[in-house]
């Protein structure tokens, strides 16, 4: 197992799927975890639960709601004045939705969670990722990337019809770019940056859009990954030590594999590093 003992660790949407098994098994390895996730009661039972379960009690809730810009500067805010570096940031919090809604400023709400809160959260974090001897920003990103397309003049759907797959699948292709931008950044620093592909897992994802499409969700998680399986990758990238140093990269069942053709245009990873400076107000 790997020795995670003095590591700061934050893990966004860690109160469900993915991200909580990824939070236990980090607090098992010894690590400081920060569980960022909007509802702040499921946050204090996550962490009572982790502590309880690893016998670490290192493990601290920070709720926010990632879909505000607010809310993401707030909560980094907390985390700087708490703590004194940064080793790991795992961007994992994200939800697809069925109808268009808009977030507390009013911003397309899959691009606001999915995308901008990785953007903002990681830009803010930023000098505390520095400041650690090695650390490490891993963007949960999807295979659903494949069919996305950043659509430059409309990415939060206000002139063309909704489509929660394409705006999902759209927001998913921005955190593999982002990834990959942040990392061309990055390059020479002690900080790395990847991507990855969970597989297709059992969570709670997309059965907050409730009626046929909350029930066609459920059916789906019949026949995919345990959520235990679907972590894989996010903790190899986290902890493992065959990692140390390997930035840029797109993974799936820890090991890295290409990513979608579009992802590595260069020119349309810095158009959407500046729309993203831009909208998260920098
Ligand atoms: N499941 C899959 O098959 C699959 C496949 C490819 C990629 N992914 C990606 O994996 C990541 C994790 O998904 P999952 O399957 O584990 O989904 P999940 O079970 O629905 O968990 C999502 C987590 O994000 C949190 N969250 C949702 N909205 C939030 C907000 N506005 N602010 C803060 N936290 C919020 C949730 O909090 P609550 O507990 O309060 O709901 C929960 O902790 C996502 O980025 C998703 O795109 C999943």
């Amino acid at each position: 197992m790997s020795d995670l003992q003095g590591k700061i660790c934050v893990v966004t949407g860690a109160t469900a799927g993915i991200g909580l098994v990824s939070a236990q098994r980090l607090a098992q390895m010894g690590a400081t975890v920060v569980v960022v996730s909007r509802n702040p009661r499921k946050c204090d039972e996550v962490v009572e639960a982790i502590r309880r379960q690893t016998g670490n009690s290192a493990v601290e809730a920070m709720p926010a709601d990632l879909s505000s810009l607010n809310q993401v500067r707030a909560v980094a805010r907390r985390f700087l004045d708490t703590y004194p570096r940064l080793d790991v940031l795992l961007n994992n919090a994200g939800a697809i939705f069925t109808s268009r809604q808009v977030s507390a400023e009013g911003i397309e709400m899959t691009w606001a969670l999915n995308h901008l809160s990785y953007f903002l959260l990681t830009h803010l974090l930023m000098d505390a990722l520095k400041a650690a001897p090695s650390a490490r920003v891993i963007n949960v990103s999807s295979d659903a990337h494949r069919i996305g397309t950043i659509a430059f003049d409309d990415v939060q759907f206000s002139r063309r019809r909704y489509s929660g797959f394409g705006a999902y699948s759209q927001s998913k292709l921005a955190n593999v770019m982002h990834a990959y931008a942040l990392a061309r950044r990055l390059e020479g620093t002690s900080v790395t940056v990847n991507a990855l592909h969970p597989g297709a897992v059992a969570t709670n994802f997309g059965k907050n859009n409730g009626g046929l499409w909350g029930r066609l969700f459920e059916l789906f998680s019949r026949f995919t990954l345990s959520p235990e399986e679907g972590a894989q990758t996010s903790i190899y990238l986290a902890s493992s030590p065959e990692v140390a140093g390997v930035t840029g990269q797109y993974f799936y069942r820890c090991r890295p594999k290409p990513s979608s053709p579009a992802s590595y245009d260069v020119q349309a990873q810095e158009r959407l590093w500046e729309l993203s400076v831009e909208m998260a107000g920098l």
